[in-house]
């Protein structure tokens, strides 16, 4: 009798479980003119029109999402490693209206700019292009996609300022530019990212330059990477012991203020400050920092003077820490001379 009920309820069930499978016809257009702008590469050999397109490689579908009488809809789209992959992303990924989750990575033929095309794509969150060959602007036009949570760009060729506009997305979390060739000033509208939650900014490995708007010091960032960019002037407002800032990179940069006049945030772990201009002392409320977390502290390469303050931070890290400045002493360092 359960056994009898059970294959009952299969049978009532299949039609449904084959419809679930089918993919909706519209978003398999859409995935075989991808593939044809690709040439037809190899990566896309299971993508063909006698199976289902949920079951082709690198295709995420959601049965669930609202819209699917006629076959799932496509929620994700995985293009990853490969250099037979060339030539620029297809418009016609703007045709996958249900796409949540784009990610072109590490295809080192991938070329050309981000198509107008994906501000189509109303519910995309994560939008991930990282490791390819890409060029041109970082489009202003993302900001017209509000379901943005991440946008990595990283270990690209992009060019130009980053578009202030970015600063009107709501749900961001993180923002990866790293490895580009983004180059003047980051826009003071980045201040008004929400105070207490603003995304992950990492930014380093370009040539972004010009003093930081001060406006940066509203929000509480969790990360900020300013590394290896020709960033100048004052930075000491993105500090403040009340603030939730974990990890903050400024090394290589051009950065010239009095660190004696800050102080750090309670719970940073990684603080990098290494090759600039920075001057003053090393305040004693480092050592103020919790230890547990905090796993790395560089400020070489900088003007800084006088003693270094013993304590549970400071004697975590040796010479290189704290080597070539102006002149700084104890330890780890030569003791100060009294003169
Ligand atoms: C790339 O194309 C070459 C030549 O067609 C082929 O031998 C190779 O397997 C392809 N690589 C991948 C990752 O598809
Ligand atoms: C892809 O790029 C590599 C260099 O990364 C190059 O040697 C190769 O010829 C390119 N392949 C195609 C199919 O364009
Ligand atoms: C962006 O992608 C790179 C390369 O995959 C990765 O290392 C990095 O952590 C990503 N950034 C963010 C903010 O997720
Ligand atoms: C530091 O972390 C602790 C534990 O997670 C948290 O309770 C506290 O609010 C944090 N302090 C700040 C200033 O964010
Ligand atoms: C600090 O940075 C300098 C310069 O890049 C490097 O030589 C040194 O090893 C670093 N030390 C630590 C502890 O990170």
């Amino acid at each position: 009798m359960a056994s009898m009920s059970h294959s009952f309820l299969i049978l009532l069930l299949l039609p449904l479980l084959i419809a679930a499978d089918k993919c909706n016809k519209d978003d398999k257009r859409a995935l075989i003119s991808i593939k044809s702008a690709f040439n037809n590469a190899y990566h896309f050999a299971s993508w063909t029109s006698t199976s289902a397109c949920c079951d082709w490689y690198g295709v995420e579908c959601d049965p669930g999402v609202p819209g699917n009488s006629d076959g799932s809809r496509v929620t994700g789209l995985y293009v990853i490693t490969d250099s037979n992959v060339t030539g620029p992303i297809p418009s016609a990924v703007g045709d996958l209206p249900f796409l949540t989750s784009l990610r072109f990575h590490k295809l080192p033929n991938l070329t050309g700019n981000i198509p107008s095309s994906i501000t189509r794509l109303t519910r995309l969150s994560v939008l991930i292009l990282s490791w390819n060959s890409l060029s041109g602007p970082i489009p202003s036009f993302l900001s017209q996609i509000p379901s943005l949570t991440i946008i990595n760009l990283s270990f690209n060729q992009f060019s130009g300022s980053i578009p202030a506009e970015l600063a009107n997305l709501p749900s961001l979390l993180g923002l990866d530019f790293s490895r580009n060739r983004l180059t003047g000033p980051i826009p003071s509208e980045f201040g008004n990212f929400p105070k207490s939650s603003p995304p992950d900014l990492i930014l380093n490995h370009n040539s972004l330059s010009g003093n930081l708007p001060v406006s940066l010091g509203v929000p509480e960032w969790r990360t900020i990477d300013l590394s290896r960019n020709s960033f100048t002037g004052d930075a000491s407002f993105l500090f403040g012991a009340g603030k939730s800032t974990q990890v903050i990179d400024l090394s290589r940069n051009e950065f010239a203020f009095d660190l004696s006049r800050v102080t750090f945030p309670v719970n940073l772990t990684s603080l990098d400050l290494n090759h600039n201009k920075i001057s003053g002392s090393i305040p004693a409320q480092i050592n103020q920092v919790e230890p547990n977390f905090f796993s790395q502290f560089n400020v070489s390469y900088n003007q800084l003077c006088g003693q270094i303050p013993a304590g549970p931070i400071t004697a975590k890290f040796g010479v290189d820490a704290y080597f070539h400045n102006k002149c700084l002493c104890g330890s780890p360092l030569p003791p100060c001379t009294r003169g």
